[in-house]
């Protein structure tokens, strides 16, 4: 894995994408959680093809500007580029464009796990009996 892997996709806004669908805002524009799921998305598929058989990757931390409103119906473009490689941390730059506009970017981080091992820490630290509350939020 080194500095400058990049990926790019596209998306067309749905409305389930927009803010008053998830209550994240009450205007139907895409909302700020799914501008951020199309980045890691595109980081995801950027690291992809790095990694050893049975590692993924998880976001461990989000730094985003939201800089402007996008209706249904739009395709957007999301693109990663891998910034910083520190040990397992993968650190990227991240934007989402529509056309010529920015409506967003930022930096986001992910790092590497072996994903049984992840898993297993998981149940660990979660057990299915006695363990934390498993109510709404
Ligand atoms: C990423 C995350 C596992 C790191 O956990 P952590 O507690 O900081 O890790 P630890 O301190 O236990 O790590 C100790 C070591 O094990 C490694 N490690 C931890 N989990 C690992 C895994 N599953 N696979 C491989 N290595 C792992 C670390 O790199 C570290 O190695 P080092 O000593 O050489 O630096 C944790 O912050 C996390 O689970 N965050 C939430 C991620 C998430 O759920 N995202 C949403 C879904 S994508």
């Amino acid at each position: 894995m080194t500095p400058g892997v990049k990926a790019t996709l596209r998306h067309t806004v749905a409305p389930a994408d927009c803010a008053d669908a998830i209550g994240s805002g009450g205007v139907r524009v895409l909302s700020t959680p799914h501008l951020i799921a199309l980045m890691e998305r595109a980081a995801m598929a950027a690291a992809a093809p790095h990694l050893l058989p049975g590692e993924t990757t998880v976001g461990t931390r989000v730094e985003v500007e939201h800089l402007e409103a996008c209706p249904p119906g739009v395709e957007v473009v999301a693109e990663a580029k891998l910034r910083e490689v520190d040990g397992r941390r993968l650190r990227f730059d991240v934007a989402v464009t529509a056309g010529e506009r920015v409506l967003g970017r930022g930096r986001h981080e992910r790092f590497v796990v072996e994903r049984e091992r992840f898993l297993t820490r998981l149940k660990e630290k979660w057990p299915a009996d006695g363990g934390p509350p498993t109510g709404r939020l």
